[in-house]
C-alpha cells in the first residue's frame, strides 16, 4: 500500500475504519500505567482513542501520514495546538488542552524512542504483508524494554489484497514476539450483520497484550 493510497482515502472520505466513539475494548483492556507514561499511537487517523489516553494522564503521541486526518482530529475537537515544522518535512503538533501530540508524516521517518506503551489499532491490519516485519520492528524499536502493548488484530475471509489485512495469530506471534499473548477474540459476524452484508463469514477481532 502506498502512501498515496492514503492519502487519497482521506481526500475522498473513504474512512470507514473511523470510529467516532472510543473503541470499548481499549477501555476495557488498557492497562493501569503510572501517570505521565509516554504512548505511541502509530498510524493514528483521527482517532478519539487518544483523546481517552490524553485523559487518563499519559502523554500521547500519535503519527499519522494524512495532513487532512490531523486537521480534522484537531479541528473536531476543538484543540489549540502549536505546530512545529522539521527539516525533514515532518510537523508536530502539541495540543495545550490534553498532554497530546500529533507527528504528522510517514510513521517509517519517525525515530523517536523511549515509549513506555504502545497502541494499535487498525494500524499493523493496514499494512500489507510484506511491510508488517518492517512496521513491527520499527515499533519495537520506538518502545522501552518494559514497554506494554495492546494490539488489535483482524483474521477474516473477506478480500485478501486490501486494507484491513486479514493477519494470522501465528504471523502476531512470528512478529511480535513469543511475550505477546491473545487476551480476546471475538467474530464480530455473529455479533453485528453489517458484516455479513459487506460479505464476511467470518470476521474475528483480537486483542493481544505483551
Ligand atoms: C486503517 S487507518 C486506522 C486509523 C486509526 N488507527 C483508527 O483506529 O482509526 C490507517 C491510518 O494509517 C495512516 N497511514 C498509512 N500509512 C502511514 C504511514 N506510513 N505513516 C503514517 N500514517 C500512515 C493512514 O492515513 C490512516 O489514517
Amino acid at each position: 500500500m502506498t502512501n498515496d493510497f492514503w492519502l487519497e482515502r482521506w481526500v475522498s472520505g473513504k474512512i470507514g475504519f473511523h470510529q467516532e466513539e472510543v473503541f470499548h475494548k481499549l477501555i476495557e483492556f488498557w492497562p493501569k500505567l503510572p501517570t505521565n507514561s509516554k504512548v505511541l499511537v502509530p498510524l493514528c487517523g483521527k482517532s478519539n482513542d487518544m483523546v481517552w489516553l490524553a485523559e487518563q494522564g499519559y502523554q500521547v503521541t500519535g503519527v499519522e501520514l494524512s495532513p487532512l486526518a490531523v486537521m480534522q482530529f484537531l479541528a473536531d475537537n476543538d484543540f489549540t495546538f502549536e505546530t512545529t515544522q522539521f527539516e525533514n518535512g515532518m510537523k508536530v503538533h502539541m495540543v495545550q488542552e490534553l498532554p497530546l501530540r500529533i507527528i504528522e508524516g510517514d510513521y517509517f521517518k519517525f525515530q523517536e524512542q523511549g515509549f513506555d506503551a504502545c497502541y494499535d489499532r487498525a494500524a499493523m491490519v493496514a499494512i500489507a504483508k510484506p511491510e508488517r516485519p518492517n512496521y513491527v520492528k520499527h515499533t519495537i524499536e520506538r518502545l522501552t524494554p518494559s514497554a506494554e502493548l495492546l494490539l488489535v488484530s483482524l483474521q477474516h475471509d473477506g478480500e485478501l489484497n486490501k486494507p484491513p489485512y486479514s493477519v494470522l495469530s501465528q504471523e502476531v506471534i512470528d512478529l511480535w514476539g513469543e511475550k505477546i499473548s491473545k487476551i480476546s477474540s471475538e467474530n464480530l459476524t455473529q455479533l453485528d450483520p453489517q458484516y455479513k452484508a459487506r460479505g464476511y463469514d467470518f470476521f474475528e477481532e483480537s486483542v493481544w497484550r505483551f
